[in-house]
């Protein structure tokens, strides 16, 4: 294992992990999510889930990361001392083929926006556009074009391929949609955006608190990537100088940094135009945002300036799906890395044609399936940390820095305690939800 990819730098691991973390979850997802949960209602729940369960969360899957130096088959074998240390990292394999299935036939509808925004193909008529394009064969071609840039980055490794991108496109992301944002505030009617989105109410708040925590905390999983082995996988490649929990402040404050600035651009805009942001979920986010490009002046410009930047998001979260189960057949099964990239990605060509081919299939694996999946891992990882490993756990924590250790033990008891018991209500929740 001693010729293992690593990290170049400690700023390159978190600049990918922010890149994987930051993608379609927070430009397309969240805007649509806190539009039709009650606006600011939905932010503030939000955000205290990112910091109650996500931030702990998050860093213990980096501990099992860092603990076991592996893939999550071979690391949480190692960790558990149990097969069913590898079946369950089979399952967080499975679940990062299961969301990039359909990650990358909406990352190929962001493509295709991307390439035609310039002269504004779909400005005349944006509801019938997505609806053409959206499922059959042009989407799977589309698809195919996206895994096919994912793939092409994560056949040449942690340093050279994840780690050089990442460096480039998450600065990306965010200039632009800082420029965004700017720009939108120059927008005339954009006041009411900003007051759903911004203003505290509490009344509302109140009222609604349980129908909006669900939503609120499947959001902060799926952004946070979390549950998938994904982050463990990336913490796998780190050395023993890194500060996990430095890292993981930075990676969870900039990731929803990311999100909240993804807001200030959709949230206003569509209420400048007299769009409502909250009708009609996933796929209106793109008829809805196009309708309007189509009325803003220099529509054309600000709409390729959008899609560049969630494009550019969309593939580093994309490498960060497939980094998992390449990884886990080169470390697992001695595959060189270029083949078993390429094997995945004809898996993957295959199970995301047949989501672009079917809308209900789509529907059911991008909006329940996924969450569930990661709900589950997220489960298994919090038990491992706070019930098995405990000391080595602590020990992870502390390595690298003794600036966090006030931290150490409340974030284990939270790990034991609080989020097994919060994710298992969520399981119940969503499996009721599906039942009823
Ligand atoms: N966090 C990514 C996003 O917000 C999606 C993702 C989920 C990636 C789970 C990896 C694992 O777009």
């Amino acid at each position: 294992m001693s010729d293992r990819d690593s990290w170049i730098s400690n700023l390159g691991f978190v600049l990918a992990a922010v890149g994987g973390a930051a993608g379609l979850g927070n430009i397309w997802r969240f805007p649509w999510l806190t539009a039709g949960n009650g606006g600011s209602a939905f932010l503030i729940v939000y955000l205290l889930v990112v910091v109650g369960i996500g931030v702990p969360g998050l860093l213990a899957e980096f501990v099992l990361g860092r603990c076991g130096r592996q893939t999550p088959t071979a690391a949480l074998r190692s960790l558990t001392g149990s097969r069913w240390g590898s079946w369950l990292g089979a399952f967080n394999v499975l679940t990062t083929l299961v969301i990039l299935s359909f990650y990358s036939v909406v990352g190929g509808w962001i493509l295709r926006y991307t390439l035609v925004s310039p002269v504004g193909t779909y400005f005349g008529q944006p509801q019938q556009y997505f609806g053409t394009m959206s499922f059959g064969l042009e989407a799977v071609a589309f698809h195919l074009l996206f895994l096919g840039i994912v793939a092409a980055i994560v056949f040449f490794g942690i340093s050279n391929g994840i780690e050089r991108v990442s460096k480039v496109m998450l600065p990306g992301v965010v200039i632009i949609l800082l420029g965004l944002a700017v720009w939108t505030a120059t927008q005339p009617g954009t006041a009411a955006g900003y007051a759903f989105y911004l203003s505290f109410d509490a009344e509302y708040l109140a009222a609604n608190f349980l129908s909006v925590i669900g939503p609120a905390a499947g959001q902060a999983l799926f952004t946070l990537s979390l549950g998938a082995g994904v982050m463990l996988t990336y913490a796998s490649y780190l050395d023993d100088n890194a500060s996990l929990p430095r890292d993981t402040l930075v990676i969870a404050v900039s990731n929803t940094f990311i999100g909240v600035l993804a807001g200030l651009v959709v949230i206003p805009l569509l209420f400048s135009q007299g769009v409502d942001p909250g009708q009609g979920g996933p796929g209106a986010l793109f008829v809805a945002l196009a309708t309007a490009f189509a009325t803003l002046p220099g529509g054309e410009l600000v709409a390729t300036a959008f899609f560049v930047t969630v494009l550019m998001a969309a593939v580093t979260s994309g490498i960060s799906l497939l980094e998992t189960p390449v990884a886990t057949l080169v470390d697992s099964f001695g595959v060189p890395r270029r083949r078993a990239t390429v094997l995945v990605t004809v898996l993957l060509a295959a199970t995301g044609s047949g989501l672009a081919l079917t809308s209900s299939v789509f529907q059911f694996v991008s909006g329940t399936l996924a969450d569930l999946m990661l709900t589950v891992g997220l489960f298994a990882f919090t038990v491992i940390v706070g019930w098995l490993l405990r000391g080595d756990a602590l020990a992870e924590f502390r390595a690298g820095t003794d600036r966090f250790e006030w931290l150490a033990k409340p974030w284990l008891l939270t790990v034991s305690w609080v989020l097994p018991v919060v994710v298992l209500f969520l399981l119940t929740n969503t499996l009721a939800s599906l039942a009823g």
